[in-house]
C-alpha cells in the first residue's frame, strides 16, 4: 500500500467521523462519513444525503469525491469511510473512486469509534475494473 503516514490515516478517519455526524439519513438511519485526501493535500469530507424520492439521495463517498473534483482535485490519494459497523462502500461508489484513484490507493474502513475494521486498496476492492484507459482505443 502506498505511503500513508499514521498521522494522515488518523486525520482522514477523524474527518470521516465528523462528516458521519452530519448524515441526512431520515429513511435508512444509517450514517456514513467519508474523507478523501486529494493530491494537493486537501481533505474533503462527505456525508450520505438521502431524499424522500429515494434514488435522488447520494452516498457519502461520492459526495466527498465530487466535492474534491469540483474544487479542481481530480486525483484521490486515499479514502477513509466511517459507519457504525465498518460497512463497505457500494459498487457505484467503488466505480466513482476508480475514476480518480490509482490501483494502489489506500481504502480504510473504520467504525464510529475510529477503530479500523478493514484496510485495502482500490484494486483490492474493485479488481479487474473498467476505467478511463479502457476507452483509449
Ligand atoms: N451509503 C453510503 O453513504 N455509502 C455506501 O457506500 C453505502 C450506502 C448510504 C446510502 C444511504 O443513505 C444509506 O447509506 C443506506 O443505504
Amino acid at each position: 500500500m502506498n505511503g500513508l503516514t499514521i498521522e494522515l490515516k488518523q486525520a482522514l478517519i477523524d474527518q470521516a467521523r465528523l462528516y458521519q455526524k452530519r448524515a441526512y439519513n431520515p429513511y435508512s438511519h444509517y450514517a456514513v462519513g467519508a474523507a478523501v485526501l486529494a493530491e494537493d493535500g486537501q481533505v474533503y469530507g462527505g456525508t450520505n444525503i438521502e431524499n424522500s424520492a429515494y434514488p435522488s439521495g447520494l452516498c457519502a463517498e461520492r459526495v466527498a469525491i465530487f466535492r474534491a473534483v469540483s474544487e479542481g482535485n481530480r486525483k484521490i490519494k486515499a479514502i477513509a469511510i466511517v459507519t457504525c459497523n465498518g460497512g463497505s462502500p457500494c459498487g457505484a461508489c467503488r466505480q466513482v473512486m476508480r475514476e480518480f484513484a490509482a490501483a494502489d490507493m489506500p481504502v480504510i474502513l473504520a467504525n464510529d469509534e475510529g477503530d479500523i475494521i478493514f484496510e485495502s486498496t482500490m484494486d483490492g476492492i474493485l479488481p479487474r475494473s473498467f476505467g478511463p484507459e479502457d476507452l483509449e482505443i
